[in-house]
């Protein structure tokens, strides 16, 4: 299949083509659990030039609005990198179609308390749990009894407070495709909401 499309992309020479096949396998992955895309690494840089990267499931993908987003804890090392410099990648490989999507954006978190009542309201009860933790991820302990949970009434809402969902909005993406007879590679950059590309030797 990967095979196909690359002979497809390379006979017509289409950047449109390249975009569009890496793009619907990144909208397909938001949904798909399995999906190798569904993971995406989140690269950040601290407040002291120190790169720092972590794991993170694609919630979202907006073409239309060039945004991805994903959900963390408030408290994490990550939001506050991101309050520093909020320029930060997203990089992730779909093995089965030998694609490497590389993106560059803007990270912030959502702010708008309906938008993530939302999103809390509709994630799994499994997913809510880690907001429950007590103490901040990454803190010390000397023990893990030390972690705890915050426990409470009946409701939902507890971690709520310690949810938040980060928007990253796309400045430019580069996709890699894996292939026999050549790879190929091809550079995208966000121009007033479309993307304009360009091939590069991969
Ligand atoms: C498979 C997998 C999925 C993960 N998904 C998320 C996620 O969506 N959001 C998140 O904040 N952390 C997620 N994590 C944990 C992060 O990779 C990381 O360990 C944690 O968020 C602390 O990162 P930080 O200290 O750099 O902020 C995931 C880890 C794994 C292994």
């Amino acid at each position: 299949m990967n095979k196909e499309i690359i002979e497809k992309i390379r006979e017509k020479d289409s950047l449109e083509l390249a975009l569009d096949t890496a793009m619907n396998k990144l909208q397909r992955a938001v949904k798909k659990r399995n999906d190798d895309l569904h993971l995406l690494n989140f690269v950040t840089v601290d407040e002291k030039n120190r790169p720092n990267t972590r794991n993170v499931v694609l919630r979202d993908f907006s073409l239309k609005n060039l945004t991805i987003r994903f959900h963390t804890d408030k408290r994490s090392s990550k939001i506050k990198d991101i309050k520093a410099n909020k320029n930060v990648c997203l990089i992730g490989y779909d093995k089965r179609a030998k694609l490497q999507i590389r993106i560059s954006a803007e990270a912030s978190p959502i702010n708008d308390e309906e938008i993530l009542m939302d999103i809390w309201q509709k994630m799994y009860p499994m997913s809510r749990e880690c907001y429950r933790v007590t103490k901040s991820p990454g803190d010390k302990i000397k023990s893990l009894s030390e972690i705890k949970f915050d426990e409470g009434d009946e409701s939902n809402l507890i971690g709520y407070d310690n949810f938040v969902a980060i928007q990253c909005d796309i400045k430019s993406l580069e996709i890699l495709y894996l292939g026999h007879a050549g790879h190929i590679r091809a550079r995208y950059i966000n121009s007033n909401g479309s993307l304009n590309g360009e091939w590069i030797v991969p």
